[in-house]
């Protein structure tokens, strides 16, 4: 866990300077060529997606380790594969020049002015990465089918169904945190294998340019793919908020039926809600699937995000939670998670997906979930593990001051690409039309802002770090104990 959360969390934090210099370019108050500026997205985007896949890896990991037998060699060696994939998407980027972005549209890889070797070591490299997610997805599902009577037993199908026969024979539900390792396990390997045989045949277009790729189906399938693993990043780490918020509060968070039925929504719908990316189609393809996508986009979210946040109120209501910054996070991660999602249901919505299409709407929901919500589950999850080994604490000035500036920043940050979305500013521009350079310019103080408190909160885990003590035990090895 620790050798995924530190690689996934220093590339977040490079790749946030990455954000903030194309920030700064779009306010105007820096000047970076447009192919430069297409590089630094290429590798912000894809980077930070990466980055926050493997942090939920290790967290994930480690929480089932404590409950099954998991191969620690096989998930280093899924992690090599991982790096050696972020390697070749840096080379390919840095020494290539290659600025066709992580989500692009069949066939910009293969006509842009930089060399054809950055674009095929640029699909290897993101081969690579899936390879070593398959792994991941390959041994948490099998072994969590092993452990809780397969499919059937871990998905809680008679626990839902037969409740009394499931009861009398002394069975239990699986843990919460079970249902986000299932959900990745299986989605996960699902639109891996897709991603796989768009690679293949990419790559067999890089080599041979006169093999012809429909444009239509390379776009299906490279959303589903993309989309479906942005999705799970928030779905895995829902599992720190199970386990996490069940430390802190002291009460545990219990699998319920509304919880499995829930899980069992996400884990069929995240395969069809990408076609909210593919509105515009809809003179090439079947019209039903625009429908199927404005319903998925809903079956997907809304079950899962209500039932884990009402459950994290209860757990927190009169609890006499510590407010320590490892429960600050966590806790707040929810808001970005609740907000973003509704920031993605109105534009996964027909009548406002016409005016908010690929505008700065779209980063606007994505970085409220994945920066507010996703990021701050990993850095609550990273104080926790931190305070429970730590004899010293951070004291209430400290706090208040990082929180201040963390959140005060984004929010600065985020309502940029709101109002940015809102007016029409299109996304994915380097020199926006007006107001977007405007807009830019106070989303950028907000930026600053808010690295200042994240770089005051590095400095208080460094202090939190020195403070460790032999006979403290690393939490939560034994947190069922410490609840009970
Ligand atoms: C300091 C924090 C951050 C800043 C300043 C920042 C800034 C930006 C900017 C300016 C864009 C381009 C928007 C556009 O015009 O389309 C962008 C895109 C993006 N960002 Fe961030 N970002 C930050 C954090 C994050 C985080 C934490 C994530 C996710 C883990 C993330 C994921 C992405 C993705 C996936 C894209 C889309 C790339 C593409 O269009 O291909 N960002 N970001």
């Amino acid at each position: 866990m620790k050798l995924y959360l530190a690689f996934g969390l220093i590339i977040a934090a490079v790749m946030m300077l990455v954000g903030l210099t194309m920030r700064m370019a779009q306010a105007q108050w820096l000047s970076i060529p447009p192919d430069v500026f297409y590089e630094l997205l290429t590798l912000h985007g894809a980077g930070m997606i990466i980055a926050l896949v493997v942090c939920a890896m290790g967290g994930l990991w480690f929480l089932m380790r404590r409950r099954i037998s998991l191969s620690a060699p096989l998930a280093v060696a899924a992690w090599a594969l991982l790096m050696l994939g972020v390697a070749g998407v840096v080379i390919s980027v840095v020494f290539g020049h290659y600025a066709g972005l992580y989500t692009f549209l069949y066939p910009l890889p293969f006509i842009g002015s930089w060399p054809g070797w950055a674009t095929g070591v640029f699909l290897i490299g993101m081969m690579l990465i899936n390879i070593g997610w398959m792994i991941w997805c390959f041994q948490i599902l099998g072994a969590v089918l092993r452990a809780y009577g397969g499919l059937r037993g871990a998905l809680g199908w008679n626990f839902v169904w037969c409740p009394k026969a499931f009861a009398a024979a002394g069975h239990e539900p699986p843990p919460p945190e079970a249902f986000p390792a299932v959900v990745a396990g299986l989605d996960g390997l699902i639109t891996g294998m897709v991603a796989m045989l768009l690679g293949v045949a990419l790559l067999v277009r890089w080599i041979d340019p006169r093999v012809l790729i429909d444009p239509l189906w390379a776009k299906n399938l490279t959303y589903l793919y993309m989309h479906a693993l942005a999705n799970l990043i928030i779905y895995m780490l829902a599992a720190f908020i199970y386990v996490g918020l069940s430390y802190v509060t002291k009460r545990e968070y219990h699998t319920s039926k509304v919880f499995v039925i829930a899980w069992w929504s996400s884990l069929v719908f995240i395969l069809t809600n990408y076609f909210h990316h593919l509105y515009m189609d809809v003179s090439s393809q079947p019209q039903i699937l625009q429908y199927f996508g404005e319903l998925s986009s809903y079956l997907t979210a809304i079950p899962v995000t209500a039932v884990t946040v009402f459950g994290a109120l209860m757990l927190v209501w009169r609890s006499r939670t510590r407010w320590t910054l490892g429960a600050v996070f966590m806790y707040s991660g929810l808001i970005g998670w609740v907000v973003g999602g509704i920031g993605a249901e109105i534009d996964a919505s027909v009548p406002f997906n016409l005016h908010l299409h690929n505008t700065l709407w779209v980063p606007a929901h994505f970085h409220t979930y994945l920066l507010g919500g996703c990021l701050l589950f990993v850095m609550g999850w990273v104080f926790l593990l931190l305070e429970s080994r730590s004899e010293h604490s951070t004291s209430k000035l400290m706090r208040s001051l990082i929180f201040t500036l963390s959140f005060g920043g984004m929010v600065v940050f985020l309502l940029g690409f709101y109002f940015g979305g809102a007016t029409g500013v299109p996304r994915r521009y380097d020199t926006q039309p007006l107001p977007g350079p405007l807009i830019a310019q106070f989303a950028t103080i907000g930026v600053i802002i808010m690295l200042l408190g994240f770089t005051l909160a590095f400095f208080e885990g460094l202090r939190l770090r020195s403070g460790f003590s032999a006979d403290r035990m690393l939490w939560p090895q034994n947190l069922r104990d410490d609840i009970s």
